[in-house]
């Protein structure tokens, strides 16, 4: 880790101002939110050579969060200036608010940073988008600020209010959009049965959940079972963007569970692109992305 300044990776475009700016091979990552650095750890202590960042002008601010703390924990202060209100930032131009305070995460997952600049670069206007496992409703930003009229499920209303604050932030009316609070599978059933469809749906569950019945869902295991609820609601010739922390499955065991998935749901496939994660994370590729169009 001595060489860490020269290991950071520059903003990817000048309109983002969060990404991953270190992802090192020996266990430290550094989200970057505006000079506000979040550094995650394999291990139990921070990297001192880091406490340098605020003195050599890289960082305005360094929190940490080791790995293997409780994740509700919010991060802890380190160096430079406190954060103690949500502030804004930029990626590929969509706004969003970010929450040091809050524990779980910030408020948006870097690695889906391509992910949602491909949904604000591929919708239509007008296209209903569903955002499921919405979390603060990131992909339905992105996907609104590309003229879609969204509908995001989550479980949290906490999660689906600030998702609301993140369409203000782009000057979209949330009251013109979707929310719903409630179970993912039972939603998708639902929907189904009114006949309720829609032209893009984005499926980034959790590596594990439950169920409103207590049933488990593990993304490893049980991926193809949600792409096929999902094709029950999606328009022919629509897409479904199939991603999630899927660290047991390669690329090929993931590409095959959402063909089995689009077979089970007694839909066609038209159409299959594979992405990798984002450079900035080195060749990592535990996060998958397969973007299927269904006939
Ligand atoms: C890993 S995050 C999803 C990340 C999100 N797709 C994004 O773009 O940032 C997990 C989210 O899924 C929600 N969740 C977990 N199980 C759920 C379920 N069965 N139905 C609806 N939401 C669920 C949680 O409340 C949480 O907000």
């Amino acid at each position: 880790m001595k060489q860490w300044r020269d290991q950071l990776k520059p903003a990817p475009d000048a309109e983002t101002t969060a990404w991953r700016r270190l992802h090192s091979r020996e266990g430290v990552w550094v989200d970057d939110f505006d000079g506000r650095w979040l550094v995650q750890t394999q291990g139990s202590s921070f990297p001192d050579e880091l406490r340098d960042a605020v003195t050599g002008g890289e960082a305005r601010s360094l929190y940490w969060k080791p790995r293997d703390k409780d994740a509700k924990t919010a991060p802890e202060w380190i160096a430079g200036e406190k954060v103690t209100e949500p502030f804004l930032v930029t990626e590929n131009g969509v706004r969003f608010w970010i929450d040091f305070e809050a524990g779980y995460s910030q408020g948006i997952f870097l690695d889906q940073r391509e992910n949602r600049r491909r949904v604000l670069e591929r919708v239509g206007e007008g296209d209903r988008v569903l955002n499921t496992f919405a979390y603060t409703c990131a992909f339905s930003a992105a996907a609104a600020v590309g003229g879609a009229v969204t509908s995001s499920l989550d479980l949290s209303r906490p999660y689906l209010d600030w998702g609301k604050r993140n369409l203000e932030a782009n000057g979209i009316d949330p009251a013109g959009h979707y929310f719903c609070k409630g179970d993912v599978f039972e939603w998708l059933g639902t929907f189904h049965r009114q006949g309720r469809t829609f032209q893009g749906v984005i499926l980034d569950p959790p590596t594990f959940s439950r169920n409103g019945k207590g049933k488990v869902f593990k993304a490893d295991r049980d991926y193809a079972d949600l792409v096929a609820l999902a094709c029950g609601v999606v328009e022919s010739g629509g897409w479904v963007l199939c991603t999630g922390n899927t660290h047991r499955l390669d690329n090929r065991s993931f590409e095959k569970a959402v063909r089995e998935g689009v077979r089970q749901g007694r839909r066609k496939v038209e159409r299959v692109e594979v992405f990798p994660m984002p450079e900035e994370f080195n060749g990592d590729d535990y996060l998958k992305t397969v973007w299927v169009t269904v006939g």
